[in-house]
């Protein structure tokens, strides 16, 4: 385990939530989630940053907030328990009680859903339940929208289950599809939809 700051110890102010977000890349919607709880629109606070990817930017948000971030993928730990057990790790020592995926590129290990089950959440950028599923991220999900002509898109905060996108949906907001509308512009408007019901749905969990 890459562990990029100190660890806090086990939790302080108990009865508080102790997140744990996991983002694969430039962590803008972490950085939404650090910002509502400092506004108080999260009761709680960010324990740990988990990325597969030493270059997010995710990692270096987390740094400059003194949250202890984490490298953990298949390349610092090749083998599946080890990967497993050094999350489970993370997770206990941090007394994280909220896990969020925040473009997160990978499926959570069951063990670690089936641990956290029902303290899960994550935000995917469609109205699921379309648009959704294994190979569905990132721009890939705003073209098929704009090639199947559709003229409302949005942004969707489920629970986490075993299957990709699947779990209870939590919170939907749409955003209206522009004429001229690239993947790109696309998906700006709905970044910004992201950054409003994620830390509202997070918002929603008491400990
Ligand atoms: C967001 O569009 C989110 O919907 C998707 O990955 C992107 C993450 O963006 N799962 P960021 O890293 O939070 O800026």
């Amino acid at each position: 385990m890459n562990e990029l700051k100190p660890g806090r110890g086990t939790a302080r102010n108990r009865g508080d939530l102790r997140l744990a977000v996991f983002a694969s890349g430039g962590g803008s919607n972490l950085q939404a989630l650090i910002d509502a709880t400092k506004s108080g629109v999260i009761k709680g606070r960010v324990g740990a940053v988990i990325s597969n990817n030493s270059g997010a930017y995710a990692l270096a948000r987390a740094a400059n907030e003194n949250i202890p971030a984490f490298h953990i993928s298949g390349k610092t730990h090749p083998e599946p328990e080890n990967f497993i057990g050094t999350t489970l790790d993370v997770l206990e020592t941090n007394g994280i009680n909220l896990i969020v995926l925040a473009g997160y590129m990978k499926l959570l290990p069951p063990e670690v859903i089936r641990r956290y089950r029902y303290r899960i959440i994550n935000i995917h950028p469609a109205l699921l339940p379309k648009y959704g599923g294994k190979g569905m991220f990132g721009l890939i999900v705003h073209k098929a929208v704009l090639d199947a002509g559709e003229k409302i898109s949005g942004a969707t905060v489920h629970m986490v289950d075993e299957t990709y996108d699947h779990g209870v949906i939590l919170i939907q907001r749409t955003v209206p599809v522009l004429p001229g509308d690239s993947p790109e512009t696309l998906a700006a408007r709905v970044l910004e939809v992201e950054h409003r019901i994620l830390p509202q749905a997070a918002g929603m969990f008491l400990c």
